[in-house]
């Protein structure tokens, strides 16, 4: 285990607000998009998280100038554009940092290397990588289209893309790709995904076009254009928020408010989950934040939750949000089921492995689905869990130990640093008793 992390157990019935981290999306967009603007990109309430800490590293490395005032990071993005770095660009965990990055480092002048760590070295780039090429782009990858990507800098040529996989990560990198691309970009894609992209860069002085279509699906048109700094007030990150308003659905009494949240639609699929459950969810100070709605979200638990199987069309507007969704299927009367989400695989840990093994050691049975889970409720138990490299395994299994006598300890707890860390003081001023554990 690692020395020194925490241990987990039931402390009083969950009570109090908090401000969770700045988006984490919305953080990687205005870094990126600062890097490829002339003058000052400002960021307020930016995410504090390693993953954002790649980007902004990006930012730096492609030609971006970086200060920081207090708590807002400044950016001056590079002049007169971004150009390769001279060391290989290192994204650690973050596959939006090196998805997002091939699609500015394309074009560059130079070769730039996106690297990862163990986990990102499993994720695919072919998504990217064979619409890029398409672009005119010259990418070498390990095998399987995996990464380190070795970009080497060319012209580009917009194009028409049907992305077959619903992702708002390849849609930007192609966007952005298309920024400095000749002709237009039309990227369409399948399904829902999330649209901060488009929210965000029209502020930085880009002119897309964007086209609903069939089964929830999107055609968004980018023309070549410099960009212009601006200032981004970044709200706070429904999916870091989830896991301790899962925990307050979950207990009886409790009352959770998570302040100056996201409420983009396509992110808040699991609040339509909590209330499908038996959960009370309301919103105050509604406001607006980088285009986005934002808001104070309370859940109060109920005496009993309701199981719920989650349809599949809703996956897209939760795929971050399943581990946190395990926290209300374990503590759910009857047998819940998310399926439809085999994107699970491919994320920072294959989920649905690491989702089942850990819930097992938890004691609550749970049924491994080719493409979801099946979880019956029932009542944790103390547990050592199993981290797999995955910021949300180990926040989701740390909600749950919240709602067990016995203490969980956790073979891994670095990756919660990626996203959210604050989490353990957040969840301790909540009411969970958190630890430290033995040096
Ligand atoms: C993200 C998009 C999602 C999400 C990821 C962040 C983004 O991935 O799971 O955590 O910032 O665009 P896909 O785009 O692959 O669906």
């Amino acid at each position: 285990m690692t020395p020194g992390g925490p241990i987990v157990r039931r402390g009083r019935v969950p009570a109090g607000r908090f401000r969770p981290p700045g988006d984490k999306s919305i953080t990687h967009r205005a870094y990126l998009f600062g890097l490829l603007a002339a003058g000052e990109t400002r960021v307020r309430g930016a995410n504090p998280g390693e993953d954002c800490g790649r980007s902004l590293a990006a930012a730096a490395a492609l030609g971006a100038s970086v200060r920081r005032e207090g708590d807002d990071v400044v950016l001056r993005g590079a002049e007169p554009g971004p150009s390769a770095p001279l060391a290989d660009v290192d994204c650690g965990n973050s596959g939006t940092t090196m998805r997002l990055l091939a699609g500015i480092a394309a074009p560059c002048p130079g070769t730039t290397v996106l690297a990862g760590d163990a986990s990102l070295v499993r994720r695919p780039m072919a998504r990217i990588v064979e619409p890029l090429a398409l672009m005119g782009a010259e990418i070498e990858t390990a095998p399987q289209g995996r990464p380190p990507l070795r970009v080497r800098g060319a012209r580009l040529r917009g194009i028409a893309y049907d992305v077959p996989v619903a992702s708002a990560q390849v849609a930007t990198c192609l966007l952005l790709a298309g920024l400095s691309a000749e002709g237009p970009t039309r990227v369409t894609l399948p399904g829902p995904a999330r649209d901060h992209t488009e929210r965000l860069l029209p502020a930085f002085g880009a002119s897309l076009e964007v086209e609903p279509g069939p089964g929830g699906g999107r055609t968004v048109a980018i023309a070549q254009a410099r960009l212009k700094g601006v200032a981004v007030d970044v709200p706070g990150d429904f999916s870091a928020a989830a896991f301790l308003l899962a925990a307050a659905a979950a207990t009886p009494g409790a009352e959770v408010t998570a302040v100056g949240v996201s409420l983009n639609p396509t992110r808040t699929g699991l609040l339509d989950v909590i209330a499908a459950m038996g959960a009370a969810v309301s919103v105050e100070g509604r406001r607006e934040a980088a285009g986005e709605p934002a808001g104070d979200v309370t859940v109060r638990g109920p005496a009993a939750l309701e199981a719920f199987d989650v349809p599949p069309g809703w996956v897209p507007r939760l795929v971050d949000e399943v581990p946190a969704w395990v926290v209300l299927a374990s503590a759910a009367q009857g047998v819940s089921r998310v399926t439809g989400a085999s994107e699970l695989r491919v994320k920072e840990s294959d989920r649905i492995v690491a989702l089942a093994r850990n819930l097992a050691r938890a004691g609550i049975a749970a049924r491994e689905l080719p493409d979801g889970l099946e979880v019956e409720g029932g009542r944790p138990r103390g547990a050592m869990i199993e981290a797999h490299l995955d910021h949300r395994v180990v926040m989701a299994f740390a909600a749950l130990a919240a709602l067990a006598d016995e203490p969980t300890e956790f073979d891994d707890v670095s990756s919660v640093a990626t996203s959210y860390p604050g989490f353990w003081d957040d969840l301790a001023a909540l009411g969970a008793v958190v630890e430290k554990g033995a040096a």
